[in-house]
């Protein structure tokens, strides 16, 4: 009989199997299933942080009615980065579980140290079990801060880093990653599925019984595996995730989850030599700095959590020279896109049906508000026309199967960005223009109904 116990876990999705297998069923990845041991030691030969006395020693649970309890409505750490606040719905809750996923070298380490080297008098520990001490004094350097309340520590036992937790008493702990640590509780290698989601669950009960802000940060490959944080997302009370190409300057972190705040919000920086930047004005960085006037581009006003944003849709439309034309695009959905072209096909009588077609979102941002179709519809007809949209024209609404001009949500918000940018005419859906008070705004508003009435008005 064997001495202990193995499971066979997708390291994407932490589905278990009992033997191995090429596919997972849960998450349809392939060759993701890696055997782990997955028992607990019998007899512990170092002691859990549990076994330490300090103050907020664990009191018996008992069920409360709503009333009976008391909770602190300020109790946030407010940030100086903005948009940090924002992404975490108004700043960093006492107690909470925050876990920030990112492909390698976007820039997870340097903007949770930044925010630890800010926090004024509130008490941080950050722990890298990736960085030497000195690697991580270096980066702070360069961002040119410094703090008298960020404790460093490099460490990789989690029962040492709580050790150090419950003398030090952090008010927030940073752990820089999650996948380095490991925990004597379980028997398997540092990173595996087992030991990522038993380290958040110590940590989990940590934060909440000490009311510590924790911040967990994680690896994702582009396939997603590698003890894909993935399964921790259900675990912890927020997930953020950085966007963004890392070769290029701008980087985006989106809450996926947050259990104090909206979804879908956005955080934008930009990557300088000294560290992360907040973006104050998105809008203008995502209109690509367009010099002179080209075809296949317009702009289209959409939504990101409660921010309205401004982007360019950039098409490119070319007589196909192999027999099936291709289409690709970059920070829009394909199949929409796809749906978008037999639209323009059945409806407006253009022929992309021979030619290869590809859409590219400037600034490197994903948009999945329908609001953009119009500008993207725009945008490709533009470009196989070869004429061009004037550079203060806007686009905000969705386009329906049946060639309909759809009407969208919020229409006001998105109207007032693309006017405060300095755009003249803004074209939306007829039933968002009956809507609307036009004493309100000095851009010119035009009503459309089919997909067909504004490419004629091009054309
Ligand atoms: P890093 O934060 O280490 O990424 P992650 O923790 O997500 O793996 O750093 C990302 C990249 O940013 C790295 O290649 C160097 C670069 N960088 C700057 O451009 N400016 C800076 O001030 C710092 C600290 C890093
Ligand atoms: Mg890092």
């Amino acid at each position: 009989m064997k001495a202990y116990k193995t499971t066979y876990i997708c390291q994407n999705c932490g589905a278990q199997y009992a033997k191995q297998q090429g596919k997972c069923n849960a998450c349809l990845a392939w060759n993701t299933i890696v055997e782990e041991v997955t028992q607990k030691k019998a007899n512990l030969s170092s002691p859990t942080w549990e076994t330490f006395s300090y103050q907020h020693s664990t009191t018996p649970s008992h069920p409360k009615k709503l009333h009976e309890i008391t909770h602190d409505a300020q109790n946030k750490i407010i940030c100086t980065d903005k948009e940090f606040n924002r992404v975490l719905g108004g700043g960093i809750v006492a107690g909470s579980l925050v876990l920030i996923g990112g492909e390698p070298g976007i820039g997870k380490s340097t903007l949770l140290l930044q925010i630890a080297l800010n926090l004024g008098t509130y008490k941080v520990l950050y722990v890298s079990g990736e960085e030497s001490e000195a690697q991580i004094k270096m980066r702070a350097s360069r961002m040119n801060h410094t703090s008298d309340n960020c404790y460093i520590l490099n460490e990789i036992s989690l029962d040492s880093i709580l050790q150090h937790a419950v003398q030090l008493r952090p008010d927030i702990i940073v752990i820089d990653s999650i996948q380095t640590i490991y925990t004597q509780q379980i028997e398997s290698a540092a990173g595996s599925v087992a030991q990522v989601r038993a380290a958040t669950a110590i940590l989990m009960h940590y934060a909440k019984t000490t009311n510590t802000s924790i911040f967990l940060i994680g690896h994702i490959t582009k396939e997603g595996t590698l003890a894909g944080p993935k399964v921790l997302e259900h675990m912890v009370d927020t997930v953020l995730q950085f966007e963004g190409d890392r070769h290029l300057t701008y980087r985006i972190v989106r809450t996926i989850k947050n259990r104090f705040g909206a979804t879908s919000e956005l955080g934008i920086y930009e990557m300088r030599h000294n560290g992360l930047q907040e973006v104050s004005n998105p809008s203008a960085l995502l209109l690509s700095q367009r010099e002179g006037h080209l075809s296949g581009i317009a702009t289209g006003a959409f939504i990101e959590g409660n921010r309205s944003l401004l982007v360019e849709a950039q098409a490119l439309v070319s007589p196909a020279t192999y027999g099936t034309p291709q289409r690709a695009t970059t920070g829009f959905d394909s199949k929409r896109l796809n749906m978008l072209l037999a639209v323009l096909e059945k409806r407006a009588r253009l022929r992309l049906a021979i030619h290869d077609v590809f859409l590219n979102i400037a600034g490197g941002i994903k948009v999945e508000d329908p609001a953009l179709d119009l500008a993207v519809c725009i945008a490709i007809m533009s470009s196989l026309k070869d004429i061009i949209i004037p550079t203060n024209y806007c686009f905000a609404a969705e386009v329906g199967l049946g060639g309909e001009v759809r009407a969208v949500n919020r229409i006001e918000q998105r109207i007032a960005e693309a006017s405060r940018l300095g755009f003249e005419q803004i074209f939306v859906a007829n039933h968002n223009y009956k809507s609307l008070n036009h004493k309100n705004y000095t851009i010119n508003i035009n009503s459309i109904e089919t997909i067909n009435e504004v490419v004629n008005y091009f054309i």
